[in-house]
């Protein structure tokens, strides 16, 4: 038995991270590596890194200069520290931090993580060590389970991710270059880690992938299985009561997903699905290879088929050759569908894609004064959207108990907080809970005796625009 040696990992960006975050530590547990909050008493700081906006990607940098200081500290009084920097700006800019952070002792991109325990005894035996190839073999397969102890620590709500990389190209999105192709698990793997999470007490599954409605994994049978399958065989497994997916791409809505909102009740009806802008000059720049009234359609099906279902998106602004009037068609867009959220964004020129070789033509003053009405008018629809519990019966899946003492804390199908006062033995539970008032972004309520009403946000059931004239 090795012993205990302390493990800090700080991921930045999206909820892949996250789920490989996790999957680091559970790989290298078997090394004798458990968890610490603070890079100071750490002796493997990995800073899982974020590539997707500059700003993003800058923070490893400065990240990188601060710790740089406590190995140095850790050194002086004989500790030895390693720093790892893993994630897509490892896989982008390897040679890059190699150069510019002495530091640092391995670089490793995210098709490589199965290959930590070798890369950090390289690195032990006084050499440094990257590593950002793709190999063809499938990463998952050798990556660790996690302990069921871990499970159970990490609460009753897991991300799997299903789906890696990205074939799409749009335009601005580093994704495809850093993630790779797409690249879909086989059903019979995320069906035994499923059962795995579930028979260790989580009750909610994030199904997760850069571009998730694209999975096309291979099925028990031999064929391959689009999403919409894939979520009615997980829904099958005992313990299981909620599923929810992301990141989707609308082009990629097919009939199977449809079908499994319309049919699986436990099949959130919340979906992010980014449109990125309203006009449909600058998404064929962008090339996302759909228009908005293809965006519109898809909305609709999803409407047709669950009327309480509800939507949020990512937007950017000041694309290169976004005008005043591509913009005002944005607003327009995000008025017809009315979202329940949105992330919005400045856009980034990141090297290496094809936009970042248009010539921006957005100052930096219009950005930020595009930014502020576009969240301005996401904030509102949000607001409404949250007032508009007020008053129902909602089912909530408990998660924790919340600061305050006595309170507990779940979410809404919608992922908002709400808060009861109730016993901790409520974690793991759905329950209705009448929704009595609004603070901020949680909901406060009771449980109630009486099952859910049905949530009636008026929003449109279709989300064409009404023809009003011959
Ligand atoms: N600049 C600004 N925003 C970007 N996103 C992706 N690439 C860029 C970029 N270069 C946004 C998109 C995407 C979200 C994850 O990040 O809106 O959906
Ligand atoms: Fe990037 Fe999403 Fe476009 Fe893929 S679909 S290139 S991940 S923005």
């Amino acid at each position: 038995m090795k012993p205990p040696r302390k493990l800090h990992i700080k991921s930045y960006g999206c909820q892949m991270n996250v789920y490989d975050a996790q999957r680091m530590v559970d790989t290298l547990a078997p090394e004798g590596f458990v968890e610490t909050a603070s890079a100071d008493d750490a002796d493997l700081v990995i800073l899982n890194t974020c590539h997707i906006r500059e700003k993003a990607s800058e923070k490893v940098y400065s990240e990188l200069g601060r710790l740089r200081l406590v190995k140095d500290e850790a050194a002086r009084s004989g500790r030895a520290m390693n720093i790892v920097v893993a994630g897509c700006v490892a896989q982008a800019e390897g040679d890059e931090i190699i150069r510019r952070a002495p530091a640092v002792d391995v670089v490793v991109g995210p098709q490589s993580y199965h290959h930590l325990p070798q890369l950090l005894a390289r690195a032990r035996g006084g050499g440094r060590a990257i590593e950002t190839e793709f190999p063809v073999q499938d990463k998952f397969g050798f990556l660790a389970a996690p302990q069921p102890e871990a499970i159970r620590a990490r609460g009753i709500s897991s991300f799997v991710t299903v789906q890696e990389g990205c074939d799409k190209f749009c335009t601005f999105c580093v994704v495809p270059y850093t993630r790779g192709a797409e690249v879909s698990r086989p059903v019979a793997k995320i069906v035994d880690e499923v059962r795995r999470l579930a028979d260790n007490g989580v009750r909610e599954i994030t199904l997760i992938g850069q571009n998730v409605n694209a999975y096309h994994g291979e099925g028990p049978d031999g064929r391959i299985w689009p999403l919409g399958r894939l979520l009615r065989r997980l829904a099958e497994i005992d313990g299981i009561v909620r599923l929810r997916y992301s990141t989707s791409h609308p082009r990629d809505v097919d009939d199977s997903l449809i079908e499994a909102h319309r049919d699986l009740p436990a099949l959130m009806p919340f979906v992010h699905l980014p449109v990125q802008s309203g006009s449909n000059r600058i998404l064929a720049a962008m090339n996302r290879r759909h228009t908005v009234d293809d965006y519109v359609r898809v909305i609709d099906r999803f409407r047709a088929v669950r009327q309480d279902i509800a939507f949020s998106s990512d937007f950017i602004v000041g694309f290169p050759g976004e005008s005043e009037e591509d913009f005002a068609a944005t607003l327009a867009l995000v008025t017809q569908i009315g979202y329940a959220g949105a992330y919005s964004f400045k856009y980034s020129p990141r090297p290496g894609t094809p936009a970042a070789e248009m010539r921006e033509t957005v100052c930096a003053a219009d950005m930020d004064e595009r930014l502020v009405r576009l969240q301005e008018l996401i904030d509102s629809q949000q607001s409404a959207f949250n007032k508009a519990m007020i008053g129902n019966t909602v089912d909530v899946l408990f998660e924790r108990a919340a600061r305050n003492p006595g309170q507990i804390v779940g979410r809404t199908a919608y992922l908002q907080p709400a808060h009861v006062m109730a016993s901790a033995d409520i974690i793991g539970q759905i329950l209705p809970v009448r929704i009595q008032s609004l603070e901020r972004y949680s909901l406060l309520g009771e449980l109630a005796a009486a099952p859910p009403t049905q949530f009636a946000f008026s929003q449109p059931t279709h989300s064409s625009p009404m023809i009003t004239g011959a």
